[in-house]
């Protein structure tokens, strides 16, 4: 039975590198802030204007509890998932955790890439942003490395540098 979670900041790559791993494995791929967003009809900066960071983090929790139950998927998570209540302890309990490790340098230019919304990196220039990842980090980086296993990711701009990576991930995990 396949069950990984993919863990990391904003940024890194858990969604692109996810859906590519999932579809090489033949198992389903959920994204966390989708599964949120289609089981509430809210997008993730609608639940943060709702209900703030708090009740993202509620509603957050407990959706990672009905995806963590599934058999053979790859989960992504959100950048914040595993640094809140038990979180990453309890995805080590059921699954396969992998951090996806970038530096904020390729975190930032994989955000400007991206047309995702992040309600907490909103209104940021380019320059506040570099910085605002470095200092986050320090906090998010403890949780973050008790993931089961790590992978260095660099700049993803290329298709086969994705499938790199869901190389690297299989080789360590030998599926
Ligand atoms: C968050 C990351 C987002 C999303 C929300 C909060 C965070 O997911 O869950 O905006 O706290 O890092 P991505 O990592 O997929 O952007």
């Amino acid at each position: 039975m396949i069950r990984i979670i993919l863990i990391g900041y904003m940024g890194a790559g858990k969604t692109t590198v996810g859906k590519e791993l999932a579809a090489a494995l033949g198992v389903t791929f959920y994204d966390l802030d989708w599964y949120i967003t289609m089981r509430y009809h809210r997008s993730v900066p609608e639940i943060f204007a709702e209900r703030g960071e708090e009740g993202f983090r509620e509603l957050e929790r407990r959706m990672l509890h009905e995806v963590a139950e599934f058999e053979n998927v790859v989960v992504s998570c959100g950048g914040g998932t595993p640094c809140f209540f038990d979180n990453i302890d309890y995805m080590n309990s059921l699954a396969d955790t992998i951090y996806l490790q970038a530096t904020p340098e390729v975190l930032a230019m994989h955000l400007k890439m991206g047309k995702g919304k992040r309600p907490l990196l909103e209104g940021k220039t380019p320059e506040e942003l570099e910085s605002y990842i470095q200092e986050m980090l320090q906090t998010r980086e403890p949780f973050y490395q008790k993931a089961k296993y790590t992978l260095d990711v660099s700049l993803l701009d290329s298709a086969s540098k994705i499938q790199e990576s869901v190389k690297l991930i299989r080789d360590m995990l030998n599926v």
